[in-house]
C-alpha cells in the first residue's frame, strides 16, 4: 500500500536547534545524531523570523551533517510567515533539505497547503527528490483530528506530540507537563496513545516532543521510556545532553535483536516441518510473536544493528 511506501529515516532523537543561532547549527552539525531540525519557529524572535531563514539555508548549503536528516521547522499557516519559509528554505537549499516541518495545524487542510506548495516548488526547481513532510500535533483540535490528519497526504511521514503548546491549548498546568506534577498517572498516556495509533495505522513515525528541563536527565530517561513503551521512535533533544539517552531508549538492546533474529529463525524452521506454535525458553511462539519481534527487526536494519 501506497501510505507504507514512505523513505525510512531514523528519528531516534530530533534536536531542536534554533534557525537563528549560527552558533548552535554549527554544533548540531558536528554532533553524532540521527535528525536535526533547524527551527523558524518559536525558537526564533519575530524581529529576526526573516532574517533567519538565510542563515538555515546557508548552513544547509555549507555544512556538512553527515548522516544526520535534515529539516527546517516552519511557521503555521495561520502567520504571514509560513509560505515565505517554504519558498525562501527549498528554493535556497534545494536537495540540502530533506523535510519540512510545519507547526500548529487544526485539520489536514493545514498540511495539503505545504503538500502542495512543495509539489509546484519541486516541479519548478526541478529537483532531484521529493521533499518530506512531518507535523507537531499541538492543538486540542488537531488532536481530536489526528486520524484525518495522519492520512492527510502521502508526503506526510511522522506526527510529534507537541508536549509545550499542546498543554496551552488543553489548559494543562506549567507544573505538569514534565510528567512529574501532582496528576496521579502518566498524563500524557491518553494523548500518546492516541496519536501513535493514528501513526501506526497510516505507517507513519510517532515522535514525543520536547522535555524543557535539560538538567534532569532521569526523568527525561522516563518519558523517553514511556512513548517508546507506547510505540514511538523517538523524542526531540532541545540540548546535546539529551541526545544520547533518546538514541539509546530507542534503540534496540544487541541481546534484543539477537534474541528476536533466533527466535525468527527458529519459527521458520517449525514452519517447514509442518508446526505453528512451538516453545522457547518455556514460551509459546507463533506468528503474532513473530510479527511483534519483526518490529525489533526492522528497528535494528534501520539502525544498522
Ligand atoms: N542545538 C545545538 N547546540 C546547542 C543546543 C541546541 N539545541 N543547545 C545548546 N547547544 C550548545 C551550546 O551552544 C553550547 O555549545 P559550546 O559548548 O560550543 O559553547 C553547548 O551546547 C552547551 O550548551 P549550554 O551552555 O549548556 O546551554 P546554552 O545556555 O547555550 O543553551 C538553551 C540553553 C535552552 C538556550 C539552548 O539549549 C536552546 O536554545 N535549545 C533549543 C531551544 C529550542 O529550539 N526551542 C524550540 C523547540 S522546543
Ligand atoms: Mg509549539
Amino acid at each position: 500500500m501506497e501510505k507504507y511506501n514512505r523513505p525510512k529515516r531514523l528519528r531516534r532523537c530530533q534536536l531542536s536547534v534554533p534557525g537563528s543561532s549560527e552558533k548552535m547549527i554549527r554544533k548540531a552539525a558536528s554532533l553524532d545524531l540521527d535528525y536535526v531540525f533547524l527551527d523558524l519557529e518559536d525558537a526564533v524572535a519575530p524581529n529576526k523570523k526573516k532574517e533567519a531563514r538565510g542563515i538555515v539555508v546557508e548552513a544547509l548549503n555549507t555544512l556538512d551533517f553527515g548522516r544526520t536528516t535534515r529539516c527546517v521547522r516552519i511557521n503555521d499557516t495561520s502567520t504571514p510567515y509560513c509560505y515565505g519559509d517554504i519558498i525562501e528554505v527549498v528554493t535556497g537549499a534545494r536537495e540540502n533539505v530533506d523535510v519540512i516541518m510545519l507547526t500548529k495545524p487544526f485539520q489536514p487542510a493545514d498540511l495539503l497547503f505545504v503538500d502542495k506548495l512543495l509539489s509546484q516548488l519541486e516541479a519548478d526547481l526541478g529537483l532531484k527528490k521529493k521533499i518530506g513532510l512531518e507535523c507537531l500535533i499541538e492543538e486540542v483540535e488537531a488532536m481530536i483530528a489526528v486520524n484525518e490528519i495522519a492520512a492527510s497526504t502521502p508526503r506526510l511521514e511522522a506526527l510529534i506530540f507537541g508536549i509545550g503548546d499542546y498543554s496551552a491549548s488543553q489548559g494543562v498546568p506549567f507544573s505538569e507537563i514534565e510528567g512529574k506534577g501532582n496528576y496521579p498517572a502518566d498524563i500524557w498516556h491518553y494523548q500518546r496513545h492516541r496519536l501513535i495509533m493514528a501513526c501506526r495505522a497510516n505507517g507513519l513515525d510517532a515522535i514525543d516532543g520536547p522535555f524543557p528541563d535539560f538538567s534532569d536527565s532521569d526523568q527525561y530517561r522516563i518519558e523517553c521510556q514511556r512513548a517508546q513503551i507506547l510505540g514511538a521512535v523517538g523524542k526531540w533533544a532541545i540540548h546535546p545532553s539529551q541526545i544520547e539517552i533518546a538514541q539509546e531508549v530507542y534503540s534496540p538492546t544487541p541481546e534484543e535483536v539477537e534474541r528476536a533474529r533466533t527466535i525468527s529463525k527458529l519459527y521458520a524452521d517449525a514452519l517447514e516441518n509442518g508446526l505453528g506454535a512451538v516453545t522457547y525458553e518455556g514460551k509459546m511462539i507463533d506468528i503474532a510473536v513473530v510479527r511483534l519481534l519483526q518490529n525489533t527487526l526492522d528497528k535494528a536494519d534501520l539502525i544498522g544493528m
